[in-house]
């Protein structure tokens, strides 16, 4: 075997026990070094400047750079929205970085490109679009889905504005609660941030379907139209899902580009318990839906999905004479619908993780999660001082702990590395947030987290009364 091989091997036998220590909770979530510290205990700048590694050294050095992840297998891993990794999209990493195969032109990756085309085929028969009449592609990542999806929008309503320049009188229609990545999307497509009109939300910052009429009114007084109305299944911060059903037949019967960001909560469509939080879904023009969320693939894999395929195509209008020539080309090309031109084989992670675990154990996994949350909301809300502000509709949890800095506590909660997880505002307020998406993350994971908080805070009016 060449150095090529028994490296691959090296780094997959440390990295297996990695996360096999991971996954029993052995070692800390997350430690974080000095950055200078840790620069020089990986001996950074001596690799950079003077190379050599080898399968040896490989083996020597990895474990010191693992120690300084964040360990997503961890029971107590309850952070953020990454997905933790299972098995085939890790393997497809490996796969990808030897054959490297950037497949959104089909004869630089023939595998990689049909692939893509069938998992995007799947998910938008999941999402409910016609098979035939609908239209996809994988980028990278949820904010750049989101700005693709908004730029089909834009070319709709303003086809001109890609030859001729933006027109100053567009808008687009969002709740407060939607990912940063829509008003920078806005930004960058030259509408400004100023032209997202906020559309009235309920207490818990839903969209108010009762309340569209008057959003949309706002942005006619300000002599506006509106490219589209953004709506979350479910919001970043809380998890709560907006009403789609009803404001899909909104802006059915005022003409109006509905685009739903179902980055977080798309997944659920492939659980029979919790699709119903979707309701609507297939109403929208255009969805994003993240598979390294839910679907246990590693970064990055997100799907655009369009109602009508022709829509994607519609927004770019550049070729690049390099890639393209008169020819008949055997296959399909994906260039013409992704900003980017050389993509990762996103679909192979995708097609790897439902190769190993099928829709159906994808599906229970998304179930379990949210279960689990419901079980942790029913436990942190029976505990004296903690205050949940809503039964949660996904794996995201929101509670506070008496009235006083969140921060503090959460500093606290979190020093000694065992319980990894942050906060969020909710209507001005802080809260603490749980994303419960480890499979191994159970009732001891919750046990720990409530034993955590009697340590942090002995008497729960040490942080001031509870807030009604
Ligand atoms: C609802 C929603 N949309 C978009 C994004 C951005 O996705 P990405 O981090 O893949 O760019 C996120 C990320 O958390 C999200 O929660």
């Amino acid at each position: 075997m060449d150095d090529y091989g028994i490296s691959a091997h090296a780094a997959v036998d440390v990295v297996a026990d990695h996360v096999a220590q991971a996954r029993d909770g052995r070692g800390p979530v997350t430690t974080q070094p000095d950055p200078d510290a840790l620069a020089t205990e990986l001996e950074l700048d001596r690799w950079i400047r003077h190379g050599g590694m080898d399968h040896a050294a490989l083996a020597r050095w990895l474990p010191g750079y693992l120690d300084a992840t964040v360990r997503l297998h961890h029971p107590g891993s309850l952070a953020h929205q990454v997905a933790v990794p299972s098995t085939g999209p890790a393997v497809a990493d490996l796969i990808h970085g030897a054959t490297n195969n950037p497949m959104a032109k089909y004869e630089m990756g023939a595998a990689g490109a049909t692939i893509e085309r069938e998992v995007v085929r799947w998910m938008l028969e999941k999402v409910g679009f016609d098979r035939h009449a609908s239209g996809g592609v994988l980028t990278h990542g949820g904010s750049l889905a989101n700005l693709t999806a908004l730029l089909a929008a834009r070319a709709r309503v303003a086809p001109e504005a890609w030859r001729e320049g933006v027109p100053g009188d567009l808008a687009l229609l969002a709740p407060p609660s939607v990912h940063y990545s829509v008003r920078r999307a806005a930004a960058i497509l030259g509408l400004g941030e100023d032209a997202v009109v906020e559309l009235d939300v309920d207490g818990h910052e839903r969209i108010r379907p009762d309340r569209l009429a008057a959003g949309l009114d706002r942005c006619a007084v300000a002599g506006r139209r509106p490219i589209a109305l953004v709506a979350v299944a479910p919001a970043t911060s809380t998890g709560l899902h907006d009403d789609l059903n009803a404001i899909g037949l909104f802006c059915t019967d005022h003409g109006i580009w509905l685009h739903v960001d179902a980055a977080h909560g798309g997944s659920a469509l492939l659980s029979e318990q919790y699709r119903h939080l979707l309701a609507g879904i297939e109403l929208a023009d255009s969805v994003v839906w993240d598979a390294h969320k839910m679907l246990r693939t590693s970064g990055l894999c997100a799907a655009v999905l369009v109602r009508r395929g022709p829509d994607l195509p519609a927004a770019f209008q550049q070729r690049g004479d390099y890639v393209f020539d008169d020819r008949d080309p055997v296959g399909f090309d994906l260039l013409d619908r992704a900003l980017e031109t050389t993509k990762t084989t996103l679909g192979l992670k995708l097609f790897l993780s439902l190769a190993w675990a099928g829709e159906r154990g994808l599906g229970d996994y998304v179930g379990s999660r949210y279960d689990l949350a419901l079980r942790f909301h029913e436990v942190l809300s029976s505990e004296p001082g903690v205050s949940c502000p809503y039964v949660p509709e996904s794996n995201i949890v929101c509670f506070r702990v008496g009235n006083g800095d969140q921060l503090a506590l959460l500093d606290r909660l979190t020093a000694d590395g065992r319980l990894h997880f942050g906060s969020t505002t909710i209507d001005g307020d802080r809260y603490l947030r749980l994303v419960v998406t480890a499979p191994d993350t159970d009732e001891a994971t919750l046990a720990e987290l409530i034993r955590a908080i009697r340590d942090a805070v002995p008497r729960a009016t040490d942080l001031g009364p509870v807030r009604a």
